[in-house]
This record gives structure tokens, sequence and C-alpha cells, in this order.
């Protein structure tokens, strides 16, 4: 009868130490994709900063027209080179692109911000990531909405100057970014990297 007695406690034991580190290497995931996202954060910042002062310098020396060639020449070009640094995948992407069209995952993720700025949520609150195994490797994917400024308008509104409009075709003929309003969603930023655990 003595075997039960010892076997019990230490099947109890081993159940007990499997669920502490079970709950700690699930701390640990979870402390690890903290510390990413705020790289993340971080990254997509610097390109939000990057684009808007090149944007805005441009806009003030040779008003919308000069500006376009600074959003089709720089934004890829600042996304790739912040890319290269970080080792993060980093894009802009849009339900009505225009230059950019989003993957599936990414255009849920989209519309399901859409319902969330539907029922009130301030669109610099809304965000989404998951973590996802794809082909064997762990991924982190992130994505935040940005919102329509004043500013936008030149190039995204609801009547955009037709010379303007008339450059903006010959650079992306199927353009659909056009017909927004100041407050609408004008797309999102999306990064994704392996994630370090
Ligand atoms: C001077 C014209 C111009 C202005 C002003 C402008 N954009 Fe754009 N936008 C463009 C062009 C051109 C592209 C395509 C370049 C690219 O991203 O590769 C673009 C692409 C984008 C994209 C990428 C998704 C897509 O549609 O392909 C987002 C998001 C975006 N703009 C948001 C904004 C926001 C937000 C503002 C205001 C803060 C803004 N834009 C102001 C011309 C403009």
């Amino acid at each position: 009868m003595t075997k039960p007695t010892v076997r019990i406690p230490s099947l109890l034991a081993a159940t007990a130490l499997g669920l502490a580190s079970m709950s700690a290497h699930a701390n640990a995931n979870e402390e690890a994709v903290k510390a990413q996202l705020q790289d993340y954060k971080a990254t997509m910042q610097t390109f939000g900063k990057t684009l808007k002062g090149e944007l805005q310098a441009a806009m003030k020396e040779g008003g919308p027209m000069a500006a376009v060639q600074i959003c089709n020449e720089r934004a890829p070009e600042i996304a790739a080179d912040l890319s290269e640094e970080s080792g993060f995948t980093l894009r802009r992407t849009s339900l009505k692109p225009r230059a950019t069209e989003p993957t599936d995952w990414e255009r849920a993720v989209m519309q399901d911000f859409e319902k969330r700025k539907a029922d009130g949520t301030p669109i610099d609150e809304i965000a989404w990531h998951e973590v996802k195994k794809v082909d064997g490797e762990k991924q982190l994917r992130f994505m935040k909405a940005i919102g329509t400024e004043g500013v936008c308008l030149n190039c995204h509104g609801q009547d955009v100057d037709p010379k303007l409009k008339a450059e903006i075709d010959r650079l992306y003929p199927d353009d659909q970014a056009t017909g927004y309003a100041k407050g609408d969603i004008r797309g999102a930023f999306s990064i994704t990297a392996e994630l370090d655990d």
C-alpha cells in the first residue's frame, strides 16, 4: 500500500511542474510579443515622420503636383530602407489601394477596422496583431489604421484637382484611393517579421 502514496504525489508534482513551465513559457512569449510590438511601433512612427516631413516640404515648395512625386518615389523607398534596417517587412495598404493591394488577411483585418470605427472606436486606437505559424516559422503580424487628415484630401479626397488626378492616373492607372473625407480610415500600416523568442 505504500506504492500509490509515493506515486500519486510524484505524479501531482510532475503535473504541477509541467503547468508551471507551460505558463512560464506563455509569459515569455507574451513578453517577446510585447517587446517586438514596441519595435514595430517605433519603426512605423519613423516611417510616418519621415514621409510626412518630406511631403510637407514638397507641398510648401511646389504644391501637390510636386508632393505627388514624393509619395510616388519616396514612400516605397522609405518603406524599403526601414525594412532593410529593421529586418521587418513594413508596408502601407488599403481597402481602396492606390499602389499596394492588400493580401487576403490584410483585407479581412481592415474590414474589421471599419467595423470598429463604425462602433465608435477612435482611429488612433484601432490596431491588431497575431502570432501566426507560416511554413514552420512563427511570425508576428501587426496592423494599425491610418486616418485621413485635411492635407491628405489634396490627393485622396472627393474633388482632387483634375490636373493632379491626371498625373495620379498616369502613375497609377488602377487608382482606387480617392473619394475620402476627413476622419475616414485611409488605410493601414502592416508589419510582419519572424518572432524572436
Ligand atoms: C501629394 C499627393 C498625396 C498626398 C497629399 C497624400 N498622399 Fe497618400 N498616396 C499618394 C500616392 C502617390 C501614393 C502611392 C505611393 C505609395 O504608397 O507607394 C499614396 C499612397 C498612400 C497609402 C498606401 C496605400 C495605397 O493606397 O496604396 C496610404 C495609406 C496613404 N497614401 C495615406 C495618406 C495619408 C494618411 C495622407 C495624409 C496624411 C496622404 N496619404 C497624403 C499621394 C498622396
